[in-house]
């Protein structure tokens, strides 16, 4: 596990350096087009490229994202590194997230303003403002299952205000759930991604926050290697197959609270089969569109 540094002069740092590149910077001010590459493997030297938005790490193989087309740099890698091309694609914004517009909006009190609309920032003293570029990375606010998430630490922030001061964040994608948590007060958070560009991605968000004393983004796979889950709230909007691994690992029943999502009804049957409900406690089960979300809290931690 690591604290979101990389080994110096190794592939990985090289592309670590390409991930500097993700936040919007000018001239871009929004994103419009997505030109992705993927190559058949992750030594491709560094990427330094004005139009470059970030390597994506996936099965050996290093996904780069630009802003233009880049046919004549991905010559060039292809003819430096020795890498192939597996795919390459050209797609909208819009359709890499599902089609969706990704604008403001609120889980009250919190107001998520994407970049390109910082003039939705108002001086409302009632929201409580989160700046966020989602980049290419999951947790937009736009999945059903991300605004579960936040719209149930919004509401057990403001139930248990004084008795949530601790979180993990399990694949924490843009890192938006832990801001939310940040900005509602809790004030040691861990946040845990497999993915070097997620991690990128949250920290970056984590700065324009100015919540670097509350949350520290940690690159980690989880499978095999759960975190300490000694917080009062643990959060993991993930996959069943590493949910399932989770819960049957008495290491993870250490927290106070669960907010667990990333699953749908047909998979609550097993998820709850492999619950140990004799130290937990279901307070609440939550639904948008296909998602289910649970909320549960830890018998033995109960006053
Ligand atoms: C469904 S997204 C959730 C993102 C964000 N928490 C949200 O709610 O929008 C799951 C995240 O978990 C990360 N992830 C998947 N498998 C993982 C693993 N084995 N270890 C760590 N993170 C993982 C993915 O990279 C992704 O960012």
């Amino acid at each position: 596990m690591k604290e979101h540094q990389m080994v110096s002069g190794s592939p990985s740092e090289q592309l670590q350096q390409n991930n500097d590149a993700i936040m919007l910077k000018p001239p871009y001010t929004h994103y419009d087009q997505l030109h992705v590459y993927n190559f058949d493997k992750i030594d491709i030297g560094q990427i330094d490229d004005p139009d470059l938005i970030g390597t994506w790490i996936e099965d050996d193989t290093a996904i780069l994202f630009f802003h233009k087309e880049k046919q004549t740099l991905v010559k060039e890698i292809c003819h430096q590194s020795g890498a192939k091309i597996i795919y390459e694609a050209n797609l909208n914004y819009q359709d890499w997230e599902a089609g969706l517009d990704i604008t403001t909006f609120s889980v009250p009190p919190l107001l998520v303003v994407p970049l390109w609309e910082a003039d939705k920032l108002t001086e409302n003293v009632e929201e409580i403002p989160i700046k966020l570029d989602p980049s290419v990375i999951f947790g937009s606010g736009f999945h059903p299952t991300t605004r579960l998430c936040l719209q149930t630490i919004s509401d057990i922030m403001g139930s248990n205000p004084d008795s949530i001061k601790s979180m993990v964040d399990l694949g924490t994608g843009t890192g938006l759930l832990s801001l939310g948590a940040a900005k509602l007060g809790v004030q040691q958070i861990r946040s845990y991604d497999n993915n070097p560009f997620a991690c990128s991605v949250a920290e970056k968000n984590v700065g324009l926050n100015n919540c670097e004393d509350q949350i520290t983004v940690l690159e980690a796979d989880l499978r095999g290697a759960l975190p300490d889950t000694h917080v009062d709230l643990l959060v993991a909007n993930l996959y069943k197959g590493l949910l399932l691994d989770f819960f049957e690992n008495p290491n993870f029943w250490n927290a106070k609270f669960y907010i667990i999502s990333g699953f749908i009804p047909s998979m609550e049957e097993e998820l709850l089969a492999a619950l140990p409900m004799s130290r937990l406690k279901l307070l609440e089960r939550r639904k948008s569109e296909t998602w289910r979300l649970w909320l549960l809290a830890n018998a033995t931690r109960l006053e």
